[in-house]
């Protein structure tokens, strides 16, 4: 007999709109959609056309309405701060139709673009909240990037107003994020009408008047508002994501769909039910801090906890263990790196036997490669069951993944489980054809998509197609290799192209590269991501200088880490470069870059047919030897 699992994704895949339109009863609706699936415009799918809601009401309002006011609905823990505040649904509901009433007054409407760029403080979720409830477009920008990056997205999403904060604090460190923002405006070619700050107590940052305005200031006397009714297919936001150059992608999630999947997922893949305390350890800034931090467990009706700190360091490789007994966590969601940090610091996990963890049921891993080293140490320390899932920006929740309010499957180490409900995941040839049982390829979802994934890319349609819909028609092409083995367990390899993923943290070696060949003294380079024990992998550069500079070569080296650094931000974590005589190419003069990965990671590799000149590539090791990477090799 089929398990509930095998039966819901038959259904998912052989129904979708049956199945997505039972499921979606479950949200609240001011006018139902007068179709399910509108597939007349391939690839650009449309779900529950014709539906209005509101997201913000899903989100708050109702679990008001229905009575459980009172229920906590976001605990804010911040060891670098020492504070802990707690919001309940009708506390939390009423800061938001203030903050959304303060947007509207600054003129804001339906449709308008917002930026929020702050820390991991209740106000981020608040503004995003807020955008929500009148039906503004909010992108947020992760506040590890630095000000170039925050203008590009500017640039892109021509926000009437930003919102941001004073400082941000990395363990002891105060980083004044408005500084940043001011250089962001000042490089950005369209400006916002008005910015709205939250002051912090660890910083107090000038306003420009006539543009800026307080943030406590502005909530005393605004009105509340409202939530407003949109359409499914209205966006609720942008998120930008790398892609393969340094011009970010801005994928685009709708209001209906989303709602839809995100309520649903909490259950159907993480076992969470109403009243759960469910807490993702990420950032705002990141689709897995949008998905799992704010909407999918308020929409559940859960108390989601919003944590400011690192896993180690604030104060110590306790502080997950505190946070899951303090507040009776029952599921946590975070990056396999943050566990890494952990075991690093307290490998025999002394730290956990201080706490009370029996509320403790699960904990998900996403966002990279989990490794079995990791896996088997939290599973042996927590004592629960450790669960991968995969997923990205673009489909804004998971892919794949052991869906445990469904079945547990036991679990294979190295795989990320099954196939998603609603997510036909192929693994396809470069011509297009399937791949049997075992054998590496391009992981693919058939289309459609499920609900909550990307409409498009925001201003590019052509790149939508482009990127995700052209290589193989009539499926999205997730950029990652994989296989899928006899029992339809799916293993994700590695990325097809040159996105790098820095200790959960997607980033475009593209883009590193645009920053090191903008050094006066650099004639080409190279950046490929090295294999790390803590952040998985990091970016290293090879940089070939022009032609009689004689200055030292690591006083260049230090200023292009500065410049990565200063250009795209410290989350890069771009910390080793090199500089070698030439870099290996085809005849063609194409960059090895897939040789000199092999190279740095100490990776067999074979000498590739098409290469100019094999010689370069004993220099390479010679030059990665030298930085403490790769061996040298003599053939
Ligand atoms: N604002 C400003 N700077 C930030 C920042 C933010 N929001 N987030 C990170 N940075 C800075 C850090 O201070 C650090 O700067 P440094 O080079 O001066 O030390 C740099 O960016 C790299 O940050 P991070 O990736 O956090 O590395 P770390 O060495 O400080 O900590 C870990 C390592 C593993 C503890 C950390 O990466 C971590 O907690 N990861 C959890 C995974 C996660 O949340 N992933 C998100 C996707 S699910
Ligand atoms: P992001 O868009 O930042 O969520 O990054 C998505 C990418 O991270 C994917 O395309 C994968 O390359 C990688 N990724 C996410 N989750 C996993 C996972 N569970 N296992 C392996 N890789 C993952």
């Amino acid at each position: 007999m089929a398990n509930t699992y095998e039966e819901v994704y038959r259904q998912s895949i052989e129904d979708p709109e049956g199945f997505w339109g039972e499921i979606a009863e479950d949200i609240h609706w001011y006018k139902k959609w007068d179709t399910v699936l509108d597939d007349s415009n391939p690839p650009f799918y449309r779900w529950f056309v014709g539906g209005e809601l509101n997201t913000c009401y899903n989100a708050l309002d109702i679990h008001v309405e229905q009575g459980r006011g009172d229920m906590l609905a976001l605990i804010y823990d911040s060891p670098v701060t020492d504070t802990i505040t707690k919001y309940t649904y009708a506390e939390l509901r009423d800061e938001v139709a203030t903050f959304a009433g303060v947007l509207s007054e600054q003129g804001v409407e339906k449709g308008d673009r917002v930026i929020i760029y702050m820390p991991m403080i209740p106000e981020a979720a608040i503004a995003m909240l807020a955008c929500a409830r009148i039906g503004a477009i909010h992108s947020v920008v992760f506040g590890g990037f630095a000000a170039k990056e925050l203008a590009t997205r500017i640039n892109d999403a021509k926000p009437k107003v930003i919102v941001s904060a004073s400082c941000g604090i990395e363990r002891s460190r105060i980083i004044k994020y408005k500084p940043l923002l001011d250089e962001a405006i000042e490089l950005s070619d369209t400006k916002p009408e008005k910015c709205i700050i939250f002051q912090r107590p660890q910083e107090t940052a000038s306003l420009v008047e006539g543009r800026d305005s307080d943030w406590t200031t502005l909530m005393a006397s605004a009105e509340p508002v409202d939530c407003v009714p949109v359409a499914a297919t209205d966006p609720l936001y942008i998120l930008y994501t790398s892609g393969t150059t340094g011009e970010p992608k801005g994928v685009v999630r709708d209001n209906g769909g989303h709602a839809v999947a995100l309520k649903w997922s909490m259950k159907a893949i993480y076992n969470i039910d109403e009243g759960d305390v469910w807490w993702t350890a990420s950032d705002v800034g990141w689709v897995v801090g949008h998905s799992y931090i704010v909407y999918g467990p308020l929409l559940k009706g859960c108390t989601t906890i919003m944590f400011e700190g690192k896993p180690v360091g604030t104060p110590d490789a306790g502080v997950f263990w505190r946070i899951i007994a303090e507040h009776k966590v029952k599921c946590m969601f975070t990056a396999p790196t943050a566990y890494r940090a952990i075991k690093r610091e307290d490998p025999r996990a002394e730290l956990i036997k201080d706490y009370d963890l029996s509320h403790f049921e699960i904990l998900f891993l996403a966002g990279e490669r989990s490794d079995p080293d990791t896996i088997q140490w939290s599973e042996r320390n927590l004592d629960v069951p450790v669960i991968d899932n995969y997923w990205q920006t673009e489909t804004g929740w998971a892919t794949a993944a052991n869906c445990m309010g469904l079945h547990h499957f036991p679990v294979k180490y190295g795989s990320v489980t099954k196939a998603a409900p609603g997510s036909d995941v192929r693994v396809l040839d470069p011509n297009g054809h399937a791949l049997e049982p075992g054998k590496i390829g391009a992981l693919v979802v058939k289309l459609p998509l499920p609900p909550g994934t990307l409409l498009t890319l925001y201003n590019a349609d052509w790149r939508f197609r482009e990127a995700y819909m052209e290589e193989f028609p009539g499926f999205y092409k997730t950029g990652d290799a994989g296989y899928i083995d006899e029992d339809g367990y799916i293993y994700i390899m590695a990325r097809t192209d040159d996105i790098i993923n820095v200790a959960g943290h997607r980033l475009s070696t593209g883009a590193i590269e645009e920053v090191l060949a903008d050094h006066p003294d650099v004639a080409e380079c190279a950046v490929v991501g090295v294999a790390d024990k803590l952040k998985g992998e990091v970016p290293v550069g090879f940089l070939v200088l022009n032609a009689g500079i004689d200055r030292d070569p690591q006083e260049i080296i230090a200023e292009v880490i500065q410049m990565v650094r200063d250009r795209i931000g410290p989350v890069v974590s771009f910390k080793k470069a090199t500089v070698v005589e030439r870099l290996p190419k085809t005849r063609s003069g194409k960059t090895l870059r897939g040789t000199i990965r092999k190279i740095a990671n100490n990776q067999e590799y074979s000498v590739p047919a098409t290469i100019g000149n094999p010689a370069i590539l004993g220099e390479m090791a010679e030059a990665l030897e030298k930085i403490g990477l790769a061996k040298a090799r003599t053939d």
